[in-house]
């Protein structure tokens, strides 16, 4: 078993995250993560939710290696052995019926068509009041975009690709709510963060 990899942020923002998902989740459902990464939130989120079931997944098979050997330590009953999954392979084959979606950090650092696949995939497999839920930097209409996220999309995001950056809630909308996900609110969170809410109609 390899000695799975970290993230420092996921360290820091996995319980801020938690509180928020304590607020939204009903308390039974089924999520599915998408970009899961090193398993980290997955873990944490699980063994604060002992009635949510979880299933992780990414689209890099070499990051579910870890994600795999994160999840196998932590010995969970309600973690399922993360599975791949790419999000633009739709219609996603999925083992359960999710009640919920998370994704946290993957729309800013992929191609559009990632972000699209995202929610136009959400919407197909969410049922009436499931919800999508998003944490990252994202813009807003009418607000700036904080020094250090535009610093972080100028030095990181589009100097390894320039089709990459930070995604604004109005094309979120734009792609979710004709999908028939509905923007439901925004939570403000640390390092100039947020986390975005979709609720399926
Ligand atoms: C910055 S990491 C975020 C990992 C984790 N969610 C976190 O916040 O720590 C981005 C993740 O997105 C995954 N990813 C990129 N493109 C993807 C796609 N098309 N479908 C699913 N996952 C994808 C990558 O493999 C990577 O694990």
């Amino acid at each position: 078993m390899i000695e799975p990899a970290s993230s420092p942020a996921a360290e820091r923002n996995k319980g801020p995250i938690l509180e928020v998902l304590k607020e939204i989740l009903p308390p039974r459902g089924r999520v599915l993560e998408i970009a899961c990464g090193t398993g980290q939130h997955a873990v944490h989120f699980a063994a604060a939710l002992p009635e949510v079931e979880l299933l992780p997944t990414d689209a890099d098979p070499e990051v579910l290696r870890h994600a795999a050997a994160r999840i196998a330590q932590a010995g969970l009953p309600n973690v399922r052995a993360p599975e791949r999954l790419d999000v633009h392979e739709r219609p996603w084959s999925l083992p359960f019926e999710p009640t919920a979606i998370f994704s946290a950090n993957m729309i800013h650092i992929a191609p559009p068509s990632a972000m699209e696949a995202l929610v136009l995939g959400a919407a197909e497999v969410l049922d009436v009041g499931g919800l999508l839920v998003l944490y990252g930097p994202f813009r807003f209409e009418g607000e700036p975009l904080a020094e250090s996220n535009l610093a972080f999309e100028r030095d990181f995001l589009k100097a390894r690709d320039p089709r990459f950056g930070i995604r604004s809630l109005e094309e979120l909308r734009a792609l979710a709510e004709p999908a028939g996900l509905a923007y439901a609110r925004r939570f403000a969170m640390p390092a100039n963060n947020y986390v975005l809410v979709f609720e399926k109609r």
